[in-house]
């Protein structure tokens, strides 16, 4: 078979065109989980199921318009360390968000009435500017300094840099070999009396519109499928962790893959937020996915949660295990992901009869030996 070698990266990425948008929720849902799907077309670029899609997004104009009204520039004005001008570098190239101590750093130096930020600027007092700063974006310092009176290059010099966004490849290349599938939930909320926005998210759902975004393949060797199709796979993706586990499906069925699947999938309300409930009930048909739980965490007054659903199945959730079953998880780490791991042990210890010792040591060897497998953010 030969390799072809894309010339794309995340240096150099692919302008990859957006080419379809589904809406995921139902009307009447709190949520935006929107489905993507991304050209790869003449890129020569290939991903592996587990991987992730990068994406460099561009701010959105109004805030950048805000930028420069609150700093008093036009926006024509040449960057020079840049080779463009300020509007093109303010758009692609630096946050308008989470300002930095080197800007508060440089107003304090140019506006005598800026004395309240000299305790921020201090390296050694990081904890206090944190807090000063959350929630604070870089027109909110702009705007409450007006006479700061910087230069565009001094400007952008004192911004961060604009960081990629990674979104779990929801599609199999098996399937769709050049084209890559998206599960994006779409950041938008209110804080400090003012409505905020994700920036790539956004910029996905409402500034590309069917245009072209620099994008590049994030590989993700330690979120691979079991390299035996008969090892049985357990996944657990509420929200928008459902993304990598619907490749894992698209392509276990192009594979005929005789290993058993089971899916804990969860989200806010069964009517609106069953993110794919018509290919995973499909799935389920077929008998490509043996065993579905669901837990929707907002449909009865306590919250269900998928870890929840686990313990119900305890005693066969650990027969899978001892059978060779790999266990995935995939979404939120900062509560899913532990409670999760949580719910893992007590089973090991409740199912398995082990002491909390032994179920911590059986799930270490199963993280050791790669059968437990997290992609979390
Ligand atoms: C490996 C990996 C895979 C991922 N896969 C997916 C995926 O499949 N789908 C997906 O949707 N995301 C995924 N993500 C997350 C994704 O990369 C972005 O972080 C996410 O889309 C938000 O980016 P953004 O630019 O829209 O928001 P940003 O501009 O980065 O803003 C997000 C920030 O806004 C703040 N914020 C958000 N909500 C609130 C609130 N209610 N109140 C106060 N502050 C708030 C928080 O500080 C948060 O960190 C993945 C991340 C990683 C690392
Ligand atoms: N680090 C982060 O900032 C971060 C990480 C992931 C997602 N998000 C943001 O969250 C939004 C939606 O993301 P999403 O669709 O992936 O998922 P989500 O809305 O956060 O959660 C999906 C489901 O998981 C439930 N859940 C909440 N806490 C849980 C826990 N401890 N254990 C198990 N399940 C739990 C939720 O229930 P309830 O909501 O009813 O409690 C919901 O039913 C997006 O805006 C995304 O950017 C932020």
């Amino acid at each position: 078979m030969s390799v072809t070698v894309s010339t794309f990266s995340r240096k150099n990425p692919f302008p990859a065109r957006l080419t379809r948008t589904r809406l995921l929720t139902a009307p009447g849902s709190g949520k935006e989980t929107l489905h993507f799907e991304v050209s790869l077309a003449g890129s020569g670029l290939a991903y592996e199921v587990g991987d992730s899609l990068g994406i460099f997004p561009s701010n959105d104009a109004a805030e950048v318009d805000a930028v420069l009204a609150a700093s008093g520039l036009s926006g024509d004005e040449p960057v020079e360390s840049a080779g463009v001008n300020l509007r093109e570098v303010l758009t692609r190239q630096v946050t308008l968000r989470e300002p930095s101590r080197q800007l508060l750093a440089a107003i304090l130096e140019k506006c005598p009435e800026a004395a309240e930020l000299s305790e921020l600027v201090d390296p050694e007092a990081k904890s206090v500017m944190d807090d000063w700063v959350d929630g604070r974006e870089v027109v909110d310092i702009l705007q409450a300094y007006p006479r700061a009176g910087f230069t565009a290059d001094e400007l952008v010099k004192v911004l961060r840099k604009l960081q990629p966004r990674l979104y779990s490849i929801a599609s199999s290349p098996k399937a769709f070999p050049e084209d890559i599938h998206l599960t994006v939930a779409v950041v938008r909320y209110e804080l400090h009396g003012r409505k905020r926005q994700g920036v790539c998210s956004t910029y996905l759902a409402d500034r590309v519109n069917g245009g072209t975004m620099p994008v590049f393949i994030h590989s993700a060797k330690h979120f691979r499928q079991p390299e035996d199709p008969s090892v049985p796979v357990i996944m657990v993706g509420p929200g928008t962790g459902i993304a990598p586990f619907r490749a894992f499906l698209q392509e276990r069925e192009v594979l005929g893959a005789p290993g058993k699947t089971w899916l804990f999938f969860g989200d806010r309300n069964r009517a609106t937020d069953f993110l794919y409930e018509e290919e995973i009930n499909a799935w389920r048909g077929k008998g490509v996915l043996h065993r579905l739980d669901t837990a929707f965490s907002r449909d009865q007054p306590e919250k269900i949660y998928v870890q929840q659903r686990m313990m119900e199945n305890a005693a066969e959730l650990w027969r899978w295990l001892e059978d060779g079953s790999y266990f995935y998880v995939c979404g939120d780490a900062s509560r899913m992901a532990k409670d999760v791991d949580e719910a893992l042990h007590r089973i090991v210890e409740q199912a398995g009869g082990k002491s909390k010792e032994e179920a911590a040591a059986y799930v270490e060897e199963l993280k050791k030996t790669k059968r437990y497998r997290k992609d979390v953010y």
